[in-house]
């Protein structure tokens, strides 16, 4: 049987639960709670592949340029260089609508259309093999009904099923509650599903991450225990199973 081709994240006990990384093309949805580390863990991903010479975009929505790269700065395998070369372009989507003469608050069905056309001719023209929406949350909090939300997120499905590159979508939900989304249809266009929890141990709340889903691939689902540190970013350790 021929090998798949995996793209390895770089967080090196995450691609071993993978199986070797995630399939490549596949489109992940990163789950979490405020300040859980989707941001940091797809910057992870993008910077990871950039070392290698795989070519990454990340289109923000939620923070602004100066204060992601001021967050993201705090972090050892941040390299600035990467960005200044353009091996990791950082985008800001409510700029490109500005440019674009949209409301930057509320899409109607031809904005976001119109930015889904950008977003790809963005993505095909840099060839980039590595991509990340950080969030569809707050893509679609610009929607004003669950019809265009539900429209808008099968259109950017088969937008991402036809490039070739590996997709993180970031999804904002509330905390200590197992949903993977706000509106309960991010999921369906997902190849994926990583969630990032925590676990509260003697009062102490212990960051997880767990992999729920992932076509193509045997996959681990243990919970793990996640850390975020300024020296290595994202790692992973066993969870310990006593609730002492
Ligand atoms: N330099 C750092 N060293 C260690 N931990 C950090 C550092 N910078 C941030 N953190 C931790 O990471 C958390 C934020 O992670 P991140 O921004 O990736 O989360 P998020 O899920 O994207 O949050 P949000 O929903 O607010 O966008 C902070 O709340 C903090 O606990
Ligand atoms: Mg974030």
């Amino acid at each position: 049987m021929a090998e798949k081709e995996l793209c390895r994240i770089g967080i090196e006990e995450l691609d071993t639960q993978l199986g070797g990384g995630i399939p490549i093309g596949n489109t992940v949805l990163m789950v979490g709670s405020s300040g859980s580390g989707k941001t940091t863990t797809c910057m992870q991903f993008l910077i990871n592949g950039a070392k290698q010479g795989e070519r990454g975009v990340f289109f923000t929505i939620t923070e602004p340029l100066f204060k992601l790269t001021k967050n993201m700065a705090g972090f050892d395998f941040y390299d600035k260089k990467l960005i200044e070369s353009g091996m990791v372009n950082l985008i800001d989507l409510r700029i490109i609508s500005e440019r674009l003469g949209l409301d930057t608050e509320k899409y109607s069905v031809e904005d976001a259309s119109a930015l889904l056309d950008i977003l790809r001719d963005i993505a095909d023209e840099l060839n980039v093999k590595r991509l990340v929406i950080d969030s569809i949350t707050a893509l679609c909090y610009r929607l004003q009904t669950r019809e265009m939300i539900r429209d808008f997120i099968f259109k950017l499905g088969s937008s991402l099923a036809a490039m070739s590159c590996t997709t993180f979508l970031t999804s904002e939900v509330p905390p200590q509650v197992f949903q993977y989304s706000q509106y309960g249809i991010e999921e369906f266009i997902a190849d994926g599903i990583i969630f990032l929890g925590d676990v509260d141990r003697q009062g102490d709340l212990i960051r997880t991450l767990q992999i729920v889903k992932m076509r193509g691939t045997a996959h681990s689902r243990t919970k793990s225990a996640m850390s975020i540190s300024s020296k290595n970013g994202i790692e992973l350790a066993p969870l310990l199973k006593s609730t002492r």
